[in-house]
């Protein structure tokens, strides 16, 4: 890493003009050295952003937005520092400073170590192609991995016996380096062995495209699942992401990043066109993890499994995250369905689905809420005054004033809306997760629809829950969602505004349905009612789907994790039917 100092930053400033790199992204008017342009940091009609070439700051008299050149880029371009340095110093046709004697022995090392792993990570690439790697390709195949999914991350499989030892061996790498960068272990009699043998090797890169460890899946049964590098010069996990190198350009086109669980759940979703996935390396997201996807977007949907653990995850994340937030900078959350990861979303629904999961995509109070909220009881007022008491102390967790003081505000609204409505209540961590639905008959579709067209204010004190199902045939999908974003939108709305508002296909084709609904003139408690266990049901059918989908599974392949998932859905079962 080479040293960047005020010197070299001054003579960058020197050569390039601000107006120059402004104008690559706002169309600038001059006036002698002073121009203006529309902001681009926030949205105006009219120009209040202003460039002052001689002082090399612009400013922003909208919004505040305020900085030199190096800023200007990082914010456009969300590039980190370092990064928007070079990108100007091309600019500029100046080469970046050299390193001093003590960061260049550092790189060297760095390099020599560098490409012990880049050797390693071929030999597995090759083993996988080559004869021996049979069944890890079967294995791959099974899993629904192409060839060339498979070359595009580098995977690889790591063959029994000691032969990566023997091959670094012959190629003249140091063992004491192999073996300081966990490939290679010496046993008592000073022969070696692989760390990694009879697995699947899933390369872990780091943002320059170096190999600097390695994750390796067992193919059958067995412990550890994954067997991954420990920390080493090379790799420190809690500062990496896999596939971050793949997922880079599309996080910061986009705006947004996916943060999964599992190296297979990455994989599915690049295959399947989710290019901006990443994930943790098989520890608990950290705060560095964090604050790196938020030098390429504002706000990095984290998608856990449905599981328990995965929910724990996410509570964790919410912790990690609440003290480091900044304004503008947060994250999502999105459950998945029943025990699935992303990778099981995308192979036994599809890819639509997992899309419209991310829709569900809810704001971090939200997760933080219904955390503080899980698993009490709040029927007195010293268990009210605790709830109180706990919520304000995590609030008070966030370190910028700014958010904090919203933060405060928005968890008092919760509080008090909690202290007005007790019975609304209910709902519990468990089943906030969206629902996959199972299909509907479209008679029974078609006058759910019928009924939020009616009663347009009933419907609103469902929205939530509506939200939280989701449909396989996508014309329902989009019906429900266009009426709950006109009813979010707009309250108050009525029954003709809706229907002026809604796509003709629809209504014409409910004309029926809705006449009848007007003739039978149910009360707002009946069709409160009906919506309600008409959700309730369509949830319980989904997980009846899922627990027979499981048995059959558990028939073929039986293991206490699939029978635990069954009885959690049962227990989901009860749980829904008790609340009725
Ligand atoms: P999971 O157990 O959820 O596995 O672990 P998975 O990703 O669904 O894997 P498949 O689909 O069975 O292959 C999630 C992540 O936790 C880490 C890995 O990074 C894994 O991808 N992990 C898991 C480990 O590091 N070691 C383990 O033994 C298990
Ligand atoms: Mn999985």
């Amino acid at each position: 890493m080479s040293s960047i100092t005020p010197r070299f930053i001054e003579e960058l400033r020197m050569r390039l003009s601000l107006a120059d790199i402004v104008g690559k992204r706002v169309k600038l008017t001059s006036k002698g050295r002073e121009h203006s342009g529309l902001c681009p940091f926030h949205n105006e009609k009219t120009p209040s952003f202003t460039v002052n070439e001689d002082k090399g700051f612009y400013h922003c008299f909208g919004c505040g937005a305020h900085g030199d050149m190096i800023k200007f880029v990082m914010d456009t371009e969300k590039m980190p520092f370092r990064e928007a340095v070079e990108y100007l110093a091309n600019l500029a046709g100046i080469p970046m400073p050299k390193d001093s004697p003590r960061q260049e022995a550092y790189e060297k090392k760095y390099a020599g170590l560098s490409a012990i792993m880049e050797e390693a990570c071929r030999f597995f690439q090759e083993n996988l192609f080559g004869l021996s790697g049979k069944n890890a390709r079967n294995y791959l195949i099974g899993r629904g991995i192409s060839g060339n999914i498979a070359k595009q991350f580098r995977l690889g499989y790591a063959p029994h016996g000691s032969q990566l030892a023997a091959h670094l061996r012959t190629k003249g790498y140091s063992m004491t380096d192999c073996i300081s960068l966990g490939l290679v272990g010496r046993r008592q009699d000073g022969t070696f062995y692989d760390y990694f043998y009879d697995r699947v090797m899933f390369p872990i890169l780091d943002r320059r495209k170096r190999v600097i460890g390695f994750g390796g899946r067992i193919m059958g049964k067995g412990e550890p699942k994954y067997l991954n590098s420990p920390e080493t010069t090379l790799f420190h996990k809690g500062e990496q992401l896999y596939a971050l190198p793949n997922a880079i350009e599309t996080i910061r086109k986009k705006n947004s990043a996916i943060l999964v669980e599992g190296y297979m759940d990455v994989i599915a979703l690049h295959s399947t066109g989710f290019t901006n996935a990443v994930a943790p390396l098989g520890t608990a997201l950290t705060d560095n993890q964090i604050k790196l996807l938020w030098q390429f977007c504002d706000e990095p949907i984290i998608c856990f499994d449905g599981d328990n653990a995965g929910r724990r995850a996410a509570i964790r994340a919410v912790n990690r995250a609440l003290p480091i937030l900044q304004p503008g900078k947060s994250l999502r959350f999105v459950w998945l369905p029943d025990t699935m990861d992303p990778d099981d979303v995308i192979r036994k629904k599809s890819p639509e689905i997992f899309e419209k999961l991310l829709e569900t995509a809810k704001p971090l109070t939200f997760a933080l809420w219904y955390s503080l909220l899980e698993g009490r009881l709040y029927d007195t007022p010293e268990r009210m005054a605790k709830l109180k008491q706990d919520t304000l102390d995590t609030a008070n967790q966030i370190q910028n004033e700014i958010v904090r003081g919203y933060y405060i505000k928005e968890l008092k609204k919760q509080l008090w809306q909690l202290e007005k409505n007790k019975k609304e209540n209910h709902r519990t961590y468990q089943n906030i997760a969206p629902m996959i639905a199972p299909t509907p008959g479209i008679s029974e579709a078609r006058m759910m629809i019928a009924y939020l067209i009616c009663y347009p204010h009933v419907a609103q004190k469902i929205l939530e829950d509506l939200g939280a199902l989701i449909f396989q045939e996508n014309e329902l999908n989009n019906a429900i969602h266009t009426i709950s974003d006109l009813i979010f939108e707009n309250p108050d709305i009525t029954t003709s505004e809706m229907l002026a508002n809604i796509p003709e296909d629809i209504s014409q084709s409910l004309k029926g349905e809705i006449e009848m609904l007007k003739k039978s003139q149910r009360s707002e408690r009946q069709v409160t009612e009906e919506l309600r266990v008409w959700i309730q049901n369509s949830r319980i059918k989904a997980l009846e789907t899922d627990i027979q989908i499981k048995t059959k599974e558990f028939s073929e392949n039986s293991s206490s994790e699939l029978w635990e998932q069954i009885v959690t859905l049962k227990k989901e079962i009860e749980n829904l039917q008790e609340s009725e």
